[in-house]
């Protein structure tokens, strides 16, 4: 159990977050900030806390549009931003076409974690997923095991999801990785897909697999058109709290977040989505998988994508 998690943007996935972390028992003390009105996080934060005699917990839930809620917190989960919604004449933007907005509301959480808790470790859901990091990083200079995006956890549940659907078994006997970029470039990983530990092509054949690694880079783009409003928040938000227990209880897991990259996969300076051993200490050790000469070509092209994006957050500083 931590002291305390602050929770920043009180939109879908900030709320499922609150509720999470209050059943889950994760900090003594939870906050939420977001600066829509009249006062949306106070009355998501009023809500959980008078719900918490019913479960027994004594946890603290505190609710404000000023960032001074947020202060002195050990981690903090950023979903501020707008999410994907379908235009008028019913077509999907991608995520990179939330970038100016996102980016401008990222600059304003900057400022109140630089300001309330700039020594607390960082998980962002926000998107662009992986030019929102980068932006957090620039503003920040957050320690780079200290600030991590969720993204390859969520991406590789779907995977893993669809995986277990096709071949008739249980989600947990599936492993999966799915790296690179959150966006149309993301990979996943075949050559790494177990089902009880046997290559995933013992039970699915190749051309359904290829639709169902199509199926992964579109999935949330899929749940967008068919909620008609906003994004998918349930598993995003499950997803990053895989994170936050591998962080409070040291797990030393291996999830796929999007870390800065310092060499690794010949990579420097850009935040991407890689297999990660998360521990107390966060971001702990980054893992360079062996991949298949067609899944290098595919992350070469994911990182060409990041950074298009990333230079595009360092021209819109200017
Ligand atoms: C998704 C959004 C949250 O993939 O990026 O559903």
């Amino acid at each position: 159990m931590l002291n305390k998690i602050a929770i920043i943007g009180g939109g879908n996935i900030g709320g499922v977050l609150v509720q999470e972390l209050v059943q889950r028992r994760l900090a003594k003390n939870v906050a939420l900030v977001d600066v829509k009105g009249p006062d949306l996080s106070k009355g998501k934060a009023l809500d959980i806390a008078e719900g918490s005699p019913v479960i027994g917990c004594d946890i603290r839930v505190e609710g404000s549009k000023e960032y001074a809620v947020i202060e002195g917190a050990d981690l903090i989960i950023n979903t501020a931003g707008v999410p994907r919604t379908p235009k008028p004449d019913g077509t999907l933007p991608t995520r990179e076409e939330l970038l100016a907005t996102n980016l401008k509301i990222t600059d304003a959480v900057s400022e109140g974690i630089g300001k309330f808790a700039p020594k607390a470790k960082i998980i962002s859901i926000a998107n662009p997923l992986d030019a929102i990091v980068y932006r957090l990083y620039m503003n920040l200079g957050t320690p780079r095991e200290h600030l991590m995006g969720m993204a390859g956890v969520l991406d590789s549940a779907r995977y893993r999801y669809f995986i277990a659907e096709e071949a008739g078994v249980s989600v947990e006997n599936v492993e999966a990785m799915v790296l690179g970029g959150h966006g149309d470039t993301m990979i996943p990983i075949r050559s790494a897909c177990r089902v009880a530990g046997m290559p995933v092509e013992k039970f699915i054949a190749a051309d359904k697999l290829e639709a169902i690694e199509n199926r992964t880079r579109n999935a949330g783009g899929e749940v967008v058109k068919l909620l008609g409003v906003g994004s998918a928040f349930v598993s995003p938000a499950w997803s990053a709290l895989q994170m936050v227990e591998a962080i409070i209880f040291d797990k030393k897991k291996i999830l796929a977040v999007s870390a800065l990259l310092k060499g690794e996969y010949g990579v420097d300076g850009l935040f991407v989505g890689v297999p990660a051993v998360i521990g107390k200490n966060g971001v702990e050790k980054i893992i360079e998988m062996d991949l298949t000469a067609a899944e290098k070509a595919a992350f070469a092209v994911s990182i060409d994508a990041v950074k298009k994006t990333a230079d595009e957050v360092i021209a819109m500083t200017k």
